[in-house]
């Protein structure tokens, strides 16, 4: 009987850009051009392997329940999922950002009594829970810079990366609460059952990993 695909859940827009490359070093290149296809099934390559293509934050859930062998979103996304049923083998050091709190500038740094609107609700009720600090946290779905600005909230925990958004929104970050960049996760159960190839797989991305590392040294 011949084994199933391996399926690898992917990130759409900016992970998938800087994951491509590194995918195309283990041998996998997309049978269509994922700029254009609308496909959400994609053969690759590699007759082995066919990829999802999903929004960053239903990463985990794929891979969690078994629908995808492995996947490919940001940390922040992990940080914020619930489950514990994935290993997450390898830091791929792509979408390279950092999860800040941010507010007005000049206003007075987070104390107590505080309400802050992100996309993250359960890394920020446990990063203000860590410090003591009594938070309300309002859950947003995008353009978080938006809240302070009109009286929602008093800061934000987003992605910053250059810090322009939050400069043209007269935003500041005071405080980072970890870096981030996308991980490569995989299912515990399909771990196990398809070691060989999973592991296999980790293996050369890895070094397609250490290859883009030194090269951008
Ligand atoms: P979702 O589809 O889950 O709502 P989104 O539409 O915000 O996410 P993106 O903005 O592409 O999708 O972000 C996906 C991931 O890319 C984030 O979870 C994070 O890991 C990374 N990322 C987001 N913004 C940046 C940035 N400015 N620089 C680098 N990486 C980023
Ligand atoms: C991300 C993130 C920040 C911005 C940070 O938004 O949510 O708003 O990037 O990057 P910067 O510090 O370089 O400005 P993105 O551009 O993905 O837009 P969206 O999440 O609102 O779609």
């Amino acid at each position: 009987m011949s084994e199933r695909k391996l399926l690898i859940a992917m990130a759409k827009g900016r992970i998938m850009e800087d994951a491509l490359p590194l995918l195309a070093q283990a041998g996998i290149t997309p049978a269509e051009d994922l700029k254009k296809s609308r496909k959400l099934i994609v053969d690759t390559s590699d007759p082995g392997v066919g990829l999802v293509i999903i929004r960053a934050s239903d990463v985990p859930t794929y891979v969690g329940y078994g629908a995808a062998d492995l996947g490919i979103t940001g940390k922040d996304v992990l940080m914020e999922y619930a489950g514990n049923d994935l290993y997450e083998p390898l830091d791929l050091g792509i979408a390279r950002c950092r999860l800040a709190v941010a507010g007005p500038v000049g206003a007075a740094p987070a104390t107590d009594r505080l309400r802050v609107a992100t996309k993250y609700p359960n890394i920020t009720r446990r990063y203000f829970a860590a410090r003591g600090i009594q938070a309300e946290v309002i859950k947003l779905y995008g353009s978080m810079e938006l809240a302070p600005l009109v009286g929602l909230a008093d800061k934000i925990v987003d992605l910053v990366d250059t810090g322009n958004t939050l400069k043209a929104n007269g935003l500041v970050a005071e405080e980072t609460i970890c870096d981030i960049s996308s991980r490569l996760i995989v299912n515990k159960a399909a771990m196990k059952i398809r070691h060989a190839r999973i592991q296999h797989l980790i293996e050369v991305l890895r070094t397609a990993v250490a290859g883009a590392g030194s090269s951008a040294a």
